[in-house]
């Protein structure tokens, strides 16, 4: 069964959106179920630009909006990205005040929206460090859309995946200690549903914008046999054109899962 992959813009306005080719269709067995995307580059974009850091951010922002309703139209069943790692409270104080800022007014700005699109909203990640505002935005943003049964949109935010292991493991630990389960019960469907991602499918597409090789904690677990895709493209110039490349491009991948290609 083949389906098309449309661009979600309105008529008549510049939205990148508009620009995603209406021709490329994918099989709909061969799309990803579960997208992750490293949205990396906001500052060399912006420092490419002669702007501010947080321009930049600003600019990653509503790309993030745009990809959002573009993978959901696409029938993209998860998208998880990463917004703010465990290690990134490392960057100056005044950068960190930003990213909050702009955090929480993207949820108060979109949710609507988000809503509307019938996406269902989490967060993963650690929520100790928040500010009690922010956490209350993101419980009702998660209350809201809980319902929801469309797309799983997945914020990480103060997030690792070593970290998350590891809160994972110590809550298993305890159920073990307690006698609530068995050392022999934990398998990998078991473990699967105690991290921040319970219920979602593993990682299939694992995006990095701006250049750099490397996974940076993110879904470690979840994307034991992600397909990787690395651009140059800083994430406020990734749209959703290339979204559909990389579906495109995972498409035509061979995925053996540790096993032989059938049509060798
Ligand atoms: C990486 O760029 C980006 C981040 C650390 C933050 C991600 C934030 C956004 C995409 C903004 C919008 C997000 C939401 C949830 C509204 P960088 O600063 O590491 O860029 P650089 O490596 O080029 O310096």
């Amino acid at each position: 069964m083949w389906r098309k992959i449309f661009g979600v813009g309105k008529r008549g306005t510049a939205d990148t959106e508009e620009n995603l080719s209406p021709h490329l269709a994918v099989d709909r067995e061969s799309m990803p179920r579960h997208i992750a995307i490293v949205m990396d580059g906001n500052g060399r974009w912006a420092k490419a630009q002669g702007r501010s850091r947080s321009a930049g951010h600003e600019a990653g922002a509503h790309t993030l909006k745009s990809i959002v309703r573009a993978a959901s139209n696409m029938g993209i069943e998860v998208l998880t990205v990463y917004a703010f790692s465990t290690e990134n409270w490392k960057r100056p104080h005044r950068e960190v005040d930003f990213l909050l800022n702009l955090f929480d007014s993207f949820l108060e700005q979109e949710i609507a929206e988000i809503h509307a699109q019938n996406v269902r909203m989490r967060f993963l990640g650690r929520r100790d460090r928040f500010t009690d505002r922010f956490l209350r935005r993101m419980e009702d943003t998660e209350e809201r859309t809980g319902p929801n049964t469309g797309m799983r949109f997945n914020l990480a935010a103060n997030y690792g995946s070593q970290d998350e292991i590891l809160r994972a493991v110590r809550s298993v630990a305890v159920r073990v200690a307690a006698g609530e389960i068995t050392p022999e019960e934990i398998d990998e469907t078991f473990f699967s549903n105690v991290l921040d991602t319970a219920g979602d499918p593993p990682v299939d597409l694992f995006i990095r914008t701006s250049g750099d090789l490397r996974l940076s904690n993110f879904l470690l677990w979840q994307s034991a046999y992600a397909e990787l895709y690395f651009t140059e493209t800083h994430w406020p110039d990734f749209t959703p054109e290339e979204l559909a490349r990389a579906i495109e491009e995972f498409a035509g991948r061979s995925r053996r899962f540790g096993g032989l290609d059938p049509e060798k």
